[in-house]
């Protein structure tokens, strides 16, 4: 067996409706997802016993005991490895840090011992089974029905994390709605980047305003995002806190993301959608 190496993308919520609950208390989606180019990378190795080294900018407070999903996921194969995780994402921040790192690690895992992914992947983590193939997607359930959408025009963003914590069941418990519209089944046919900003314009996170009345900080992030020269659309990302910009080009992204720096804040100019 030979190391192996991943890569996990950050995931956005381009929209994300809550359509409903099901009786065991989790709430079933029906969300856009693309990925951008910022990612966290994942390499394994084979070990006797597993173990757990994060490092990278973003590697302070993330455990390296069992509780992360990364050794969970490593757990759920059955490989005991010894894990490498450069942390380069804001975790716990709505752009499926957790998740994208699990789905890589097992990417990572299949790769180099030639064993299947498990079966269950959405038991790891709602968004793990969309970040097992980071490309456009609409995902639906609590995350386990995922539909490819090869055709999805790419987008020019700023990614926002304004540093503040937002415990997803949290959000969840505190929406006032659960039962709300999904996306138009079939989704209508998006020619370029701009037909999709304005639909999406139209479309909503219904996670945005429990989540804004739980930190504060998000209030902040979308206000200064919406108001940078050039922004389309200003919205949120999973449960948050991250929030994304949508800007006409790379260069006007690339001016927001300077003007929008401040200290505690995580600002990136990405690309979204075209891995
Ligand atoms: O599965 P994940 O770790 O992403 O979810 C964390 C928590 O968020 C769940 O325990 C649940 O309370 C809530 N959740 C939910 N419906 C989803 C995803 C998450 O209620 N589809």
């Amino acid at each position: 067996m030979t190391p192996a190496e991943a890569r996990a993308p950050a995931k956005v919520n381009l929209a994300l409706h809550v359509t409903g609950r099901r009786a065991d208390g989790y709430h079933t989606l029906d969300s856009l997802v693309v990925f951008a180019d910022a990612a966290d990378v994942v390499l394994v190795r084979p070990a006797e016993t597993p173990s757990l080294r994060v490092t990278g900018p973003r590697a302070e407070g993330v455990p390296t005991d069992a509780s992360n999903l990364v050794m969970r996921a490593a757990a759920a194969m059955g490989v005991a490895a010894a894990i490498e995780l450069e942390k380069h994402l804001p975790a716990a921040g709505g752009i499926g840090g957790g998740s994208s790192d699990a789905a890589a690690t097992l990417r990572a895992l299949a790769a180099m011992t030639g064993r299947a992914p498990p079966a269950d992947l959405a038991a790891l983590g709602a968004d793990v089974p969309v970040c097992m193939a980071p490309g456009p997607a609409r995902m639906r359930g609590i995350g386990e029905v995922v539909e490819p959408l090869a055709t999805l025009p790419a987008l020019d963003a700023v990614l926002v994390n304004p540093g503040v914590a937002v415990p997803t069941p949290q959000v969840f418990a505190r929406l006032a709605r659960r039962e709300n519209p999904p996306l138009p089944d079939p989704l209508p046919a998006l020619a370029d980047a701009l037909a999709l900003t304005d639909w999406l314009a139209a479309q909503r996170n219904d996670l945005e305003p429990p989540a804004r009345a739980l930190a504060p900080g998000i209030d902040a992030a979308l206000g200064a995002l919406a108001g940078a020269p050039g922004c389309r659309l200003a919205r949120m990302s999973g449960s948050g806190a991250t929030c994304f910009g949508l800007f006409p080009d790379a260069a006007a992204a690339a001016r927001a993301a300077q003007a929008l720096a401040r200290p505690g804040w995580w600002v990136r100019a990405v690309r979204l959608g075209a891995q």
